[in-house]
């Protein structure tokens, strides 16, 4: 609900309240942020001037008052929201009010980009327009609330009045001033095979931190941070978090000024980021999701799992179990033939698998990394059926057919690159840089978007496919401009746009050379994202454990693969993988046929577990109850949203001789119900689960894990 007083508005969500006001100078004021408040007649701060800061003729000093969309070069010197320079090289600018606008029911749909919708929710907007009438400048912020959530959904649109160009610099989605405090950011760096590492430390006087990322994807950080009080942990206390619905180069910036203050503000990367807006033209920043919970990081992510889940991915997978699967990658990478794939979907469908994936090699001469990207056309020495007579081969073993793609990639040795070298993305008189051997095509361009589009649907109507593994596998070098990034990712978007639209029965899991683009705007049109080539079960632990902060545990993908395993040779047991990879969308990757008839009854039986328990993933609230980044455990808990149903695993990772194990206590069960252990029968108070705990039963091993599958007593 959106409350208009004379210049303030409060937008309250379902336990929040964000308070702006404009003060006397026509400042948009941000007032309040926070735990909900009742409806009172708030005001922008008073006037405050402090030793060495500049001010206005009110005796205004912008450095010392929260803003919600802060200029540079006036009197508040500290990183502004936006930048802009006009013909004669000045940055100087001042937003000042100019009017609002609240428009019901509607949430933006961001010009080529994803963003949250409506959905059946009841939602208010409330467009806040800003002017500065020197720069020529007009600049409409929108903040969209819903009655049932706790986001609120910021984006901003800057236009160019004036008569002639004006050179954009950079335009965060959204700037949140938090007033004096003692607080911690947390965010998620980390590399291939180390995706989304929980990283917290403290915010102190003085620092600038760049949580940012310029490598056109995205392993090393993700856009996805939070800024927490002190004492706030998985369960209590104020923390705000930020995600970018956007799969660009971004920038999560947190300032801590001389006073103490934080600016936190999430968008477009400003490094190499420019655009020049001639009279006239505008420019939208892609959609910042911030969100504030009273209770802690869990309060977060249970936050984001509901409006990921059902206002921002579109597939009606979304609302949909996934089907079982089994990829043939880490069973035969490039080197396979009809039947060995056959001979893979036939054992698995023994055990209940119920789609056959095949990877990367099945095209042009890709029989390795070296060539054939861009050759999306099958090749029949290893496929003599075809894709569509492979595809009808699967369907009579009983099972669905998905496939791998890399469309956005082009090999130089590949039929595509020798017709089109220019599709390529270079600068002329240079030699792109090879990663992965392979080139990116150039998505700014429409001919190259039309021809991936062409090529994909063509195949995708060629036969029966159920599900596609879109991938991209290298970090983007050779850009020909600055801001060159965000134009890529425009048309990687309509490339998203026109091929989910034009199968919206088909599902779409998206990867990265594992989790190098797990964010947001990927979600918005595929409702899974392969989370990690490592796929280790002690490494999963942490992958898994923070990928759930941010992310609904329905889109990560989590397979069960070979031991040792390929990436980092650990050995675990069967069951720990198993364990491990239900907190995800599961399956299997390994060569289902060398393993023997014992593991392949603890395959089936693993499989009925997950046909039990994959809605329950989907759709409950998850809870993190132990953190590997901090113990030698690893503990979750999925509770359905009625508390009659619970999945509750605990991993110890190192063996500890002559020990007790400690209690562990479950959350977010029903306190006054009782629940049965499927598994052993025994019956337990909702009370004493979450109260007194309970002692897991670890085996005398290292990479060991324990699961509970409770349903409530009516
Ligand atoms: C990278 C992905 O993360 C893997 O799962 C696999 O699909 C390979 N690419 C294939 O090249």
């Amino acid at each position: 609900m959106i409350l208009e007083n004379n210049g303030t508005f409060h937008l309250q969500g379902k336990n929040i309240s964000y308070i702006i006001a404009v003060n006397s100078e026509g400042d948009p004021v941000h007032v309040y942020y926070g735990k909900k408040l009742k409806d009172r007649a708030y005001s922008a701060p008073a006037p405050r001037q402090l030793a060495m800061t500049a001010y206005s003729e009110n005796n205004i000093t912008l450095e010392c008052v929260c803003q919600e969309y802060p200029s540079y070069g006036y009197n508040d010197l500290r990183k502004p929201a936006y930048s802009v320079k006009n013909v004669s090289g000045n940055c100087v600018s001042q937003l000042r009010y100019k009017g609002f606008r609240i428009k019901e029911n509607f949430a933006p749909l961001i010009k080529g980009m994803p963003s949250v919708f409506v959905g059946d929710k009841s939602v208010q907007t409330l467009e806040l327009t800003l002017a500065d009438d020197i720069a020529g400048l007009t600049v409409v912020l929108s903040y969209t609330v819903f009655d049932e959530y706790d986001v609120i959904l910021r984006s901003a649109e800057i236009i160019n009045i004036s008569n002639s160009d004006i050179e954009l610099d950079s335009a965060y989605s959204a700037s949140l001033d938090i007033a004096k405090g003692d607080y911690d950011l947390i965010y998620f760096p980390g590399a291939w095979l180390r995706e989304r590492e929980f990283t917290r430390c403290s915010i102190t006087q003085g620092m600038k931190f760049d949580v940012s990322n310029a490598r056109g994807i995205s392993h090393c950080i993700n856009p996805f941070i939070m800024v927490a009080e002190k004492n706030a942990d998985e369960d209590k206390g104020g923390v705000y978090s930020f995600s970018l619905v956007y799969s660009g180069n971004h920038s999560s910036s947190v300032e801590c000024d001389q006073y103490g203050n934080i600016r936190v503000q999430q968008g477009i990367n400003p490094f190499m980021f420019k655009r020049t807006l001639g009279s006239g033209e505008s420019f939208a920043t892609p959609q910042c999701i911030v969100c504030y919970s009273d209770n802690g990081i869990g309060g977060i992510s249970r936050e984001l799992n509901d409006v990921y889940r059902e206002n921002l991915c579109r597939s009606k997978w979304a609302h949909m179990d996934r089907p079982i699967l089994i990829n043939n990658w880490e069973a035969t990478y490039f080197n396979f033939t009809e039947e060995k794939l056959i001979s893979i979907a036939k054992q698995a469908k023994e055990v209940g698998v119920e789609l056959f994936v095949l990877d990367d090699g099945w095209f042009g001469q890709r029989n390795d990394d070296f060539r054939g990207l861009g050759d999306w056309f099958v090749n029949t020495e290893k496929l003599p059926s075809g894709i569509d007579g492979l595809a009808r081969r699967i369907n009579e073993e009983g099972l669905k057919f998905g496939l791998w793609f890399e469309p956005e990639m082009v090999n130089p040795d590949s039929d595509l690159y020798r017709a089109h070298p220019d599709w390529a993305i270079s600068v002329p008189g240079r030699v792109p840089a090879l990663s992965r051997n392979q080139l990116i095509l150039d998505l700014s361009r429409d001919d190259v978007c039309d021809y991936v589009i062409n090529a994909v649907c063509s195949i995708l109507k060629s036969a029966n496919i159920e599900y596609v593994k879109w991938d991209m596998n290298r970090p983007m070098t050779d850009m020909p401009y600055e801001g060159y990034n965000h134009d890529y990712t425009l048309g990687f978007y309509k490339i998203m746009d026109a091929i989910t639209g034009a199968f919206p029965d088909v599902l779409f899991e998206g990867c990265s050379s594992g989790g190098g683009r797990y964010d947001a705007g990927v979600l918005a049109y595929m409702p899974q994202i392969w989370t990690s080539d490592n796929s280790d079960a002690v490494a999963r632990l942490k992958i898994q454990y923070s990928t759930s902060i941010g992310y609904p545990v329905s889109a990560i993908s989590a397979h069960v693969t070979a031991v040792p395993n390929h990436q980092n040779g650990r050995v675990t047991s069967l069951k720990m993988r198993g364990d491990t990879a239900y907190a995800g969308v599961f399956g299997y990757e390994l060569d289902i046929t060398k393993m023997s008839g014992e593991e392949h009854e603890d395959i089936k039986r693993q499989i009925e577990v997950n046909k039990g328990l994959r809605t329950l993933m989907r759709t409950g609230d998850f809870y993190r109850i132990l953190s590997p980044y901090e113990t030698n455990y690893c503990s979750w808990e999925m509770v359905s949203k009625d508390k009659s149903e619970v999945f509750f695993y605990a991993a110890r990772i190192l063996s500890v001789g002559n020990t007790i194990e400690a209690k562990i206590r479950l959350k977010g069960l029903d306190a006054d119900a009782d629940y049965l252990d499927t598994a052993t029968g025994k019956k337990y108070g909702g009370d004493e689960l979450m109260y007194c705990g309970i002692e897991p039963e670890f085996e005398t091993r290292d990479f060991d894990s324990y699961t509970m599958i409770l349903k409530k007593i009516d």
